[in-house]
């Protein structure tokens, strides 16, 4: 069979999805685990795009060895030699050099003819495989471009030693036929094609991201560019899992292989959702919680005779946990360890002693402990922070003939105590004025959502905030059985990485 390349483009696309911030550690962890996943080409950044980007990539291609590490380049000179700074410690290097070719975005965006853009293209490909022989293009907003003159672009950059050709549906407009015949007319016309591999590159805007990049490989692609969980600019880019096990469980049409080991999707899919802050939708092909769920009767009845009847992919294929209870307060650290194992979890002993910590913590307040308080205790060891405040103590009061008052208590940067009290209109926002009062940074709360992790009374609240400052948003997380608790951390946890962020700028000036 033949194989497709997946391409995971989470740590760069994905990022670019509105509200999404990912610092260094948080974009390595993420890294290693498409490594696991088995992903053939990781775009890691834009590295002209930030300072942060640029210091992501060096990381993750100094770091792994197996995939292709690729960086983005818009096509100018110094976007391609940072490109290559950023990725030149790689095992496996790519650059990915992209220019507008659709004449909507010649004309409005970047007022420039065809042969212009034609010529800048050319010479960016050529710059770039000075530096490497790994090298990509891609003619942003293909699908609304004239064909005929991606066939000659796609001529002029091949010839110049593009070694991939990507074709993006920039703002996800594309139906599936239309792909096709587009991806076709490229076999078909472009007549130095056979010297690249042709790659896709799929938005979601109109909900057919997945569809277009199937067509595109049923008629000839051989990469396919895609993200976690679907994330990324707007509606989102392709997603990776469905895409996999499309081609997997629908082997009898498509015929090809990958090199994924689906078994890791799951534990991925999780770790970018918390890490990002993206909650995952119930009814998400794959890996929503309700994918394999089944409700009705009948549904229920058929699956208890022959899983076949209803489930097109058994659940353990794609690594989803059994909901089995796993751990209860009598039990150790190394069951706990070997559970954490299980579910794909190496922490650090540090790590690995402060979530156990938590583990008996939680143990004592819940009788039952699952595989998703599990990866919830660990999602906070996970998101990786220095902390500038530790949360020492929260206490509130409130009920509908009180005024909210909270009392917090912080450690702050040198160890020293640091307590306060405010009023509010409700627990969390006296919580969050009373830390105020304490850290004393300017920011808007932009979004708050609060969830239980399991069923039951006794169930862990998970609390994601998002907050603003300066025009950038940072996410909290909080997981605790008591929900005020939770609120506190999740604000603790923003407001730690809003801080971490600008002492990092500072460092850089
Ligand atoms: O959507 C797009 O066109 C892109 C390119 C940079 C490949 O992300
Ligand atoms: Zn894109």
């Amino acid at each position: 069979m033949e194989k497709v390349i997946v391409f995971d483009t989470t740590l760069r696309d994905g990022e670019q999805a509105a509200g999404a911030s990912l610092n260094f550690q948080e974009k390595l962890e993420i890294a290693k685990q498409l490594d696991k996943l088995g992903v053939d080409v990781i775009e890691a950044g834009f590295p002209m795009s930030s300072p942060g980007d640029f210091e992501a990539v060096c990381l993750i291609a100094r770091e792994l060895r197996r995939p292709t590490i690729c960086a983005l380049a818009s096509a100018n000179v110094e976007a391609i030699d940072k490109a290559w700074e950023a990725v030149k410690e790689a095992e496996h290097p790519r650059i990915h050099v992209f220019i507008s070719a659709s004449d909507i975005h010649l004309a409005h965006q970047l007022k420039k003819s065809r042969d212009e853009i034609l010529k800048m293209a050319q010479e960016m490909v050529a710059r770039a495989k000075n530096y490497l022989d790994d090298v990509e293009f891609s003619p942003m907003d293909a699908s609304r471009a004239d064909p005929a003159y991606i066939y000659q672009i796609l001529e002029a950059v091949i010839k110049a030693g593009a070694t991939t050709v990507n074709i993006p549906d920039t703002v996800g407009y594309a139906t599936p036929q239309e792909f096709g015949a587009l991806i076709q007319g490229i076999l078909d016309n472009v007549p130095n094609i056979d010297k690249a591999v042709v790659s896709v590159h799929c938005h979601d805007d109109l909900g057919l991201a997945v569809a277009n990049s199937l067509e595109a490989v049923r008629v000839g692609a051989r990469q396919i560019e895609c993200t976690i969980n679907g994330i990324g600019e707007r509606a989102g880019n392709a997603s990776l899992e469905e895409i996999v096990m499309a081609l997997k469980t629908r082997q009898d049409i498509f015929n090809l292989t990958t090199s994924i080991d689906t078994t890791q999707i799951y534990r991925t899919s999780r770790l970018v959702s918390e890490l990002t802050g993206f909650p995952i939708q119930p009814n998400k092909a794959i890996v929503g919680a309700n994918a394999f769920r089944h409700q009705s009767g009948i549904h229920q009845d058929g699956v208890l005779k022959k899983a076949i009847t209803y489930e097109i992919i058994d659940p353990k294929s794609v690594g989803i946990p059994s909901s089995a209870l796993v751990l209860s307060k009598l039990s150790g650290r190394h069951a706990f360890k070997e559970r954490l194992s299980e579910l794909g979890y190496t922490l650090s002993e540090e790590a690995l002693n402060r979530a156990f910590q938590g583990f008996k913590k939680l143990a004592d307040k819940k009788k039952e402990i699952t595989d998703r308080d599990i990866e919830s205790l660990i999602a906070e060891e996970l998101r990786t922070i220095t902390e500038v405040y530790h949360l020492d103590h929260v206490e509130v009061s409130c009920g509908d003939h009180s005024l909210p008052t909270a009392t917090v208590r912080l450690i702050g940067p040198n160890g020293q105590s640091l307590a306060d009290a405010a009023l509010g209109t409700g627990p969390v926002d006296a919580v969050y004025k009373a830390i105020n009062r304490i850290v004393g940074i300017p920011n808007k709360l932009t979004e708050f959502t609060v969830k239980s992790v399991t069923e039951g009374i006794d169930a862990i609240g998970e609390v994601l905030i998002r907050i603003e400052s300066e025009g950038v948003t940072y996410t909290g997380r909080g997981a605790s059985t008591d929900i005020i608790v939770a609120s506190a951390k999740a604000y603790m946890n923003a407001l730690n990485r809003l801080l971490a962020s600008k002492a990092g700028k500072k460092g850089e000036s």
